[in-house]
């Protein structure tokens, strides 16, 4: 079986090394990775690759940045000409970025069958490019796999057939799993881990659109760490975007003490200092997921979540940010809480599950 498999964003690599791998050892299946080139610095892209022994690309497009309907249609386009190219048996994508459309679009007017991790997610807000670039995909899907019970139902809930979906669990679960004890042999680590070594730390990640290109919201967010740096550490890898909206407006992040601003964090830092840090403020799906796989309370910065498991919970506390008030409160509120013991994203073998299923071929 010749499968392409379509990455091009950070957490992309993360759910490809966890299932690469399962696939890689069946070897009836030849597996390629076509990296759209959406993330391209190195702390985005490169690094991820070789912390996390992914297989080189065989395909890197180079395109990235741009509109959100640009950069889609350029990676159409060339997606296209891979897969008139190569004709392979099957066209695997994760998640909801651009690079998830433009693949799913390219293979099904290929008649290519599509299989999509991470299916049947919503958020129900229609103003997310990730709402739209999900819904269409799982729609020209082949193979749904879901990786959880809310998941399956909005697939139900849309009328795909049962046949096409199947509940596998997270393979980010699986990738935590396997690379926790990676991360904690390492000798070599991020310096901010000498920062805070002896003091207890908030760590916190911004990068979604409607926080970072809404001025008021980042705003709120940028006030609201500030003052939460005023009484614990608060280690904030950021995202190019984020820095580039903070720029933008003027706000100055870097000379607050106790607010250490820092390059994004490869995957193996990050699980760290997810794992040592007492709290995590975030609007990042994975890091959702991820302080929960480590027991650490979340404020997720947005209106809504696709993890709706984690609320009802107790793990994870929704704070959109339109009130500095409202989302301190909620910082305050999580520290050193818990939610109930749940296990919502599978046995940690969603990899093997997925792979076990694609070689079935089910049609
Ligand atoms: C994208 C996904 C989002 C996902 C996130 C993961 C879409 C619509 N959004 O958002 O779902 O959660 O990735 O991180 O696909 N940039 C750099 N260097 C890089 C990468 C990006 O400078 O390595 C800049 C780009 O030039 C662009 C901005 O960051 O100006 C945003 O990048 P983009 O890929 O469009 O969206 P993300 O916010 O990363
Ligand atoms: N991540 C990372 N370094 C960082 C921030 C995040 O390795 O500085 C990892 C994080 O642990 C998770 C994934 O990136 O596995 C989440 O990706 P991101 O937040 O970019 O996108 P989302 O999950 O929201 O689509």
């Amino acid at each position: 079986m010749n499968i392409i498999t379509i990455v091009g964003a950070r957490p992309q690599f993360i759910k490809a090394a966890a299932l690469s791998a399962a696939l890689a050892s069946y070897p009836a299946v030849r597996e390629r990775l076509l990296h759209t080139g959406q993330h391209f610095d190195d702390n985005m892209s490169g690094l991820f690759f070789r912390e996390l022994g992914i297989p080189a690309p065989a395909w890197n497009l180079g395109l990235g940045s741009g509109t959100q309907g640009g950069m889609t249609g350029r990676q159409l386009a060339a997606i296209e000409q891979v897969l008139i190219a190569e004709r392979p048996d099957a066209v695997l994508l994760y998640g909801d970025t651009n690079s998830t459309l433009a693949g799913a679009l390219a293979a099904a007017k290929l008649q290519i069958p599509v299989a999509h991790v991470e299916a049947g997610l919503r958020s129900f807000n229609r103003r997310m490019p990730e709402e739209i670039n999900r819904v269409l995909t799982d729609h020209v899907s082949h193979w749904l796999f879901a990786p959880t019970e809310s998941a399956v139902h909005n697939l139900q809930r849309e009328g795909i057939a049962a046949a096409q979906v199947h509940s596998v669990g997270d393979v980010m679960f699986d990738a935590a799993l396997h690379f926790a004890g990676i991360a904690r042999a390492r000798s070599l680590r991020h310096p901010v881990f000498a920062v805070v070594a002896t003091r207890p730390f908030v760590l916190a990640t911004v990068h979604r659109a409607e926080n970072t290109d809404a001025s008021e919201r980042l705003r709120v967010i940028v006030h609201a760490l500030k003052a939460l740096a005023g009484g614990i550490d608060v280690v904030w890898p950021l995202h190019p975007r984020t820095r580039k909206a903070l720029a933008s407006l003027g706000l100055a992040v870097e000379s607050t003490a106790g607010l250490h601003c820092i390059e994004p964090l490869g995957y193996l830092d990050m699980i760290e200092m997810e794992q040592a840090a007492q709290m995590v403020v975030t609007d990042s799906g994975g890091v959702q997921k991820e302080s929960f796989f480590f027991g650490r309370p979340c404020v997720t910065l947005r209106d809504e979540t696709e993890w709706v498991e984690l609320v009802d919970a107790g793990w994870n506390r929704l704070a959109p940010p339109t009130c500095v008030a409202a989302v301190t409160a909620a910082f305050h509120a999580a520290l050193g809480s818990a939610g109930v013991p749940v296990r919502p994203y599978g046995d940690g073998d969603a990899a093997q599950r997925i792979a076990s299923t694609l070689l079935r071929r089910a049609d």
